[in-house]
């Protein structure tokens, strides 16, 4: 697909470059034309104004001296023709070389034996009393000769030119459509994490739903997969949920209209609150080291999800028993998070990839924990959204630190206060 993509790029970039390669050579071609017409009408002019002062005037009769020739400096002007006509434009003699005896008024071109002589005339005056008129002609020869070696020159090197359009353009669409195909790579293995991620919770529901079609099925049998199917469907909302989240902070990640001042040490609170029956469920113990009073400009719900997500990691994979401190510190400018957990650590090889969506460290309780994989991409959105960092110090077996950075903000005057959502 991309590479039909790239190859009707390199052509349409080669078939651009022709047209305006194409069209700069008509442009300067009638630029050249006139650059050489200007040059011989300057010699034309030259060679009147020389002319004009050898003109004789006897007896009413205009003549010029024969000996034309030798006074001639530059070989072109030896090719001129030099022509007198009477005041009624009558031809009256012509001296040098031969060449269309009718006179013109304007400056023009005339055809004469196959080749094209240009044409200037002036006026003869004497006191104001025209005379008569003198006539200089010159073949335009080496005009056509350069013009026609230019042509010939570019019509040689344009098929050069169109192979080395096409190499350049092939390459540099190779460059171009690169981040274009990286896209697309990371939306396909997106889609099929997503699908298998999916597949699980449905084929679970499926299978429970075919027992239940099952005649002659237990009430207590009935309720067990009822519940079964629950279980399903939750996963695949919470799924969806993270997907959706996910797909919405990437697109907004540099809309930071929304965000207000918040009291980062009360959302730290309401979350410890919230995720409190997990802690005993899992059989946890959690200990607040402080919670220092420090504000940050964000996204509540945003923010809220960041630390949900964290401390559920710190509780799934501690151990029975474990325990997770919490700090909240005011630094320099800084508002510090730090959720330390006592679980079974993280391998320095999973370290590097447990911020890419669907990544699920080896371990048995990490794929039996329910999670989707996104918990920590969606972490890391949240914190490059609101101009913080993340750093993570795992030991296997032994635990693992989170810390989190965002930028402090002075308290406003009049502080909101977060809404219990209980
Ligand atoms: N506190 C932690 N202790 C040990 N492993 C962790 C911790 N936090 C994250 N992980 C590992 O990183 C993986 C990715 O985490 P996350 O993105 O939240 O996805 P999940 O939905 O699996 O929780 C987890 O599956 C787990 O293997
Ligand atoms: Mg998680």
């Amino acid at each position: 697909m991309f590479k039909n993509l790239r190859l009707r790029l390199t052509i349409w970039f080669v078939c651009l470059s022709a047209v305006a390669h194409i069209t700069t050579t008509i442009l300067t071609g009638v630029l050249f034309h006139n650059q050489l017409t200007a040059a011989i009408d300057s010699e034309l002019a030259e060679l009147v104004a020389e002319h004009l002062q050898n003109i004789d005037y006897t007896d009413g009769h205009l003549s010029l001296p024969t000996a034309t020739r030798s006074f001639s400096a530059k070989p072109i002007k030896l090719l001129a023709s030099i022509q007198l006509f009477d005041a009624n434009g009558n031809f009256v003699q012509e001296t040098g070389a031969p060449g269309v005896t009718t006179m013109y008024p304007r400056a023009t071109e005339v055809p004469l034996h196959g080749h094209d002589l240009r044409s200037l005339s002036r006026r003869i005056l004497d006191h104001g009393q025209l005379l008569g008129y003198l006539q200089v002609q010159l073949p335009t020869d080496a005009r056509e000769r350069a013009e026609s070696d230019r042509l010939l020159m570019l019509v040689i090197t344009f098929p050069v030119l169109i192979a080395l359009l096409f190499i350049c353009g092939y390459y540099f669409t190779a460059v171009a459509i690169k981040p274009i195909e990286e896209t697309f790579s990371i939306l396909r293995e997106f889609m099929i994490n997503a699908g298998h991620e999916l597949n699980t919770p449905l084929s679970i529901a499926q299978a429970a739903l075919d027992n239940l079609d099952r005649k002659g099925a237990k009430q207590a049998d009935v309720l067990k997969k009822v519940s079964v199917i629950k279980l399903s469907l939750t996963r695949m909302r919470n799924l969806v949920d993270d997907m959706l989240l996910l797909a919405k902070l990437e697109s907004d990640k540099a809309t930071t209209r929304t965000f207000k001042v918040l009291p980062f040490h009360d959302l730290v609170r309401e979350t410890l609150e919230h995720i409190h029956p997990l802690l005993e469920e899992h059989g946890i113990e959690l200990s607040i080291e402080s919670t220092d009073n420090v504000f940050v400009r964000g996204n509540m719900f945003q923010l809220q999800q960041m630390l949900t997500n964290l401390l559920q990691n710190a509780i799934t994979y501690n151990k029975q028993g474990g325990t997770i401190k919490v700090s909240l510190k005011s630094t320099d400018q800084n508002a510090q998070l730090t959720i330390a957990d006592t679980g079974l650590g993280i391998s320095e090889q999973d370290l590097q990839r447990i911020f890419d969506k669907f990544f699920r460290a080896e371990s048995s309780r990490s794929k039996a924990s329910g999670g989707s994989g996104l918990g920590l991409a969606i972490v890391k959105n949240v914190v490059e959204a609101h101009r913080g960092s993340i750093k993570v110090d795992s030991e296997l077996n032994i635990g693992t630190t989170v810390v989190v950075s965002l930028p402090a903000v002075a308290q406003p005057a009049n502080t909101h206060t977060i809404p219990t959502n209980s």
